[in-house]
């Protein structure tokens, strides 16, 4: 008891002398900066260029009973000379915070006095900790709510095992606050280490490198092969995983799933992680990934991440990939069993050059990560699945371009975005994706590809571990590419017209495909009749071929010509997550019943934001169809992603109680 009083009484005497050394009010997020400072990040509360955290230390205990995770966090802070009086402001969001401490380099922890600010509905809110002077670390206590945005706790239901429950985080763009508070710019890199406490038999893992201790056991990097038999007893009904990562990340890399899972290795370098039940047909699936590892860096440079492995999580996963690194996310939509939709990989993999080790400086600089990787992407299918796939994805994705031009406001067609007071998901469109690609193929063209690989190289090389942004890439791409050599006038690329105009430069390039013109012309042959539904060429289609069949039909199809299709072809049944998905927007235009309950199966057991926003989208456009929509999302709504829940509450008027 006295004790106690004696801590109360100390902490008490120290919020007072802190609050007498710093400044009456926090430091203001509009005040100038000289210009080696970075611009501001409008998505972050944080203060980095007075205090700067460099390392976090994570001491997490999961509750699967609770929704919630709970323990603390360490950050190792830097104070530049501007910041010697300031506060350190964290970005948190739903957080529930408990204590704060500081500590000094090498002395103990003592009580820190803190103020959480008023909440923002994007951002969240301020955690303002008042420092001491010679404070290095900071420690705060805490735990997540069950609504957290950047978690989604499954019920065993909803795994593919159906026995045991499932948790993962994503945390880009500006969720990783709803976990864990922290300087959340994708400006501020850090490197990470972490203990994960969860329940017996549950696998953890992160974007790090992890072990699994036991005392006994140790499992270098992510290479378990399977679960381990048995947790020993001395932790009770607990285990401990421990991670770190130690190159620095932006705070969206950080990430952390939880499950009943298995590993399979893939090659020296990778491997797959996913349900016992989903395992074989994952690693079927990924077989080339080592090879693409291998590809890419040919192109651009040594893979710095040691290990790359793919976690395939359960069907809600809101995004088709996430790349986080050492460790992808990935949605089993993409399992389609012939390696059709294996992109996404490439997608992902692309990321560990553009995105994880060049990043975005704020969300304004999106298109820096997904534009570049876009293209990599194409280059990495290219290289591995050769020239005639790579056109075909990219004459579909121009088409994917198109239909966004004609659809975005001028303002959101712009390579680099003004997002002051926007949310960040307003920034993934098509967009920063295609355009920042088509931008990339440009110069590419003009310059020649010898050329451009090797200044891409370059420029991989020349801000690796740095987060910049538009002005840092046009400044280099000015003085290594545009300089450097001579185009003709016809050649050259207007390339402050990419970034800060809407639309396409009249020269922007126009990929083709035989492949894909071949089938236009025979959907249009069908269409016509001259052509029966018999004598389609079908047998060797690839899966591109067939997306650009279904996109080549019009939107009133009837539901006749549909059934001919769907007798012939089975469409209604095809295992390939992307020509389901055309296929069902398609029979909702032209209310092709025998495919409603497909459509309904489809929407309550995938999750993936990319395909549930146009169905429902397409459902709200008649009456008929909005009653349905809210009919299978009153059933679908509490197995989707809060990121997925926020975006269809929105499309279908969905009333929160
Ligand atoms: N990093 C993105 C996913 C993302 C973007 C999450 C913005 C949150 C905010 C990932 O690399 C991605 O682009 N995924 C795509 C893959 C596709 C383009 C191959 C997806 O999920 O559809
Ligand atoms: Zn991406």
């Amino acid at each position: 008891m006295s004790s106690l009083f004696r801590l109360f009484s100390l902490s008490l005497l120290l919020a007072l002398v802190s609050c007498a050394q710093s400044p009456k009010q926090p430091a203001q997020h509009d005040e100038p900066l000289t210009s080696a400072e970075p611009a501001r990040d409008p998505h972050s509360y944080s203060n980095p260029a007075q205090v700067r955290v460099r390392h976090l230390s994570l001491d997490l205990e999961v509750s699967f009973e609770k929704r919630i995770l709970q323990g603390n966090v360490v950050l190792d802070i830097e104070r530049t000379a501007a910041g010697s009086a300031s506060p350190l402001i964290l970005d948190t969001h739903d957080l529930n915070i408990t204590q704060a401490e500081t500590a000094g380099a090498s002395s103990e922890f003592v009580p820190a006095k803190f103020e959480l600010g008023p909440k923002d509905r994007i951002l969240g809110s301020p955690l303002t900790i008042q420092l001491l002077p010679r404070t290095f670390r900071v420690r705060v206590h805490y735990s997540s709510s069950p609504q957290a945005r950047a978690l989604q706790w499954l019920t065993p239901a909803q795994t593919a095992g159906k026995k045991y429950p499932f948790l993962y985080s994503q945390s880009q763009a500006i969720y990783a606050r709803t976990w864990i508070p922290l300087q959340d710019s994708p400006g501020v890199r850090i490197t990470y280490d972490a203990r994960v406490r969860v329940p017996r038999h549950f696998i953890a893992v992160m974007s790090a490198e992890g072990n699994f201790q036991t005392g006994q056991a140790r499992f270098p990097g992510n290479t378990m092969r399977s679960l381990p038999s048995s947790v020993p007893t001395e932790v009770g009904s607990v285990a401990q995983y421990s991670f770190q990562m130690t190159q620095a990340i932006p705070s969206y890399l950080i990430a952390l799933a939880v499950g009943d899972l298995e590993f399979r290795p893939l090659g020296p370098r990778a491997g797959v992680y996913a349900e016992p039940a989903v395992i074989a047909r994952a690693a079927a699936e990924f077989a080339d990934t080592e090879i693409m590892i291998e590809v890419t860096e040919k192109f651009y440079g040594p893979y710095r991440w040691d290990r790359y492995d793919v976690l395939v999580l359960p069907p809600s996963f809101p995004y088709g990939g996430m790349e986080n690194p050492r460790l992808t996310f990935a949605t089993p939509t993409i399992l389609a069993g012939d390696k059709s939709l294996i992109a996404l990989v490439a997608h992902e993999l692309a990321h560990s050059w553009s995105g994880n080790l060049v990043t975005n400086a704020t969300w304004s600089d999106f298109w820096l990560n997904e534009g570049f990787t876009t293209y990599v992407q194409n280059r990495i299918v290219e290289a591995v699945y050769g020239t005639e796939r790579a056109q075909m994805e990219a004459v579909l994705e121009r088409q994917d371009l198109q239909e966004a031009i004609r659809t975005k406001p001028p303002q959101d067609q712009l390579l680099r975005l003004e997002l002051q007071g926007r949310d960040p998901e307003e920034a993934v469109t098509d967009i920063p994706y295609i355009k920042g690609a088509l931008f990339l193929r440009h110069l590419e063209s003009s310059y020649g590809r010898l050329r451009f690989d090797t200044f891409l190289r370059g420029y991989f090389d020349h801000f690796a571990f740095q987060s910049i942004s538009t002005r840092d890439f046009v400044d280099y791409l000015n003085q290594n590419l545009i300089q450097s050599a001579t185009v003709s006038a016809s050649l050259a690329v207007p390339v402050e017209e990419w970034i800060f105009k809407p639309g396409l430069p009249a020269t922007a390039p126009q990929p083709k495909s035989e492949a894909l013109a071949k089938v236009e012309a025979e959907a249009k042959s069908w269409l016509e009749g001259r052509l029966p539904t018999s004598k389609l060429q079908t047998s060797n289609w690839s899966f591109q071929q067939w997306l650009q069949f279904l996109r080549s039909l019009p939107a009133d199809l009837s539901p006749e010509r549909m059934r001919e299709l769907d007798q012939v072809f089975h469409l209604t049944r095809s295992g390939n997550a992307e020509i389901v998905h055309q296929w069902l927007l398609m029979a909702i235009r032209s209310q092709y019943i025998p495919a409603y309950s497909r459509l309904e199966e489809f929407l309550i057991t995938v999750g993936r934001r990319k395909f549930l926003r146009p169905l429902y989208t397409e459902l709200t456009k008649t009456p008929d169809g909005r009653e349905r929509a809210l009919a299978i999302y009153k059933k679908a709504r509490s197995g989707y992603h809060p990121i997925a829940v926020a975006t269809i509450d929105e499309i279908v008027g969905w009333k929160v109680e």
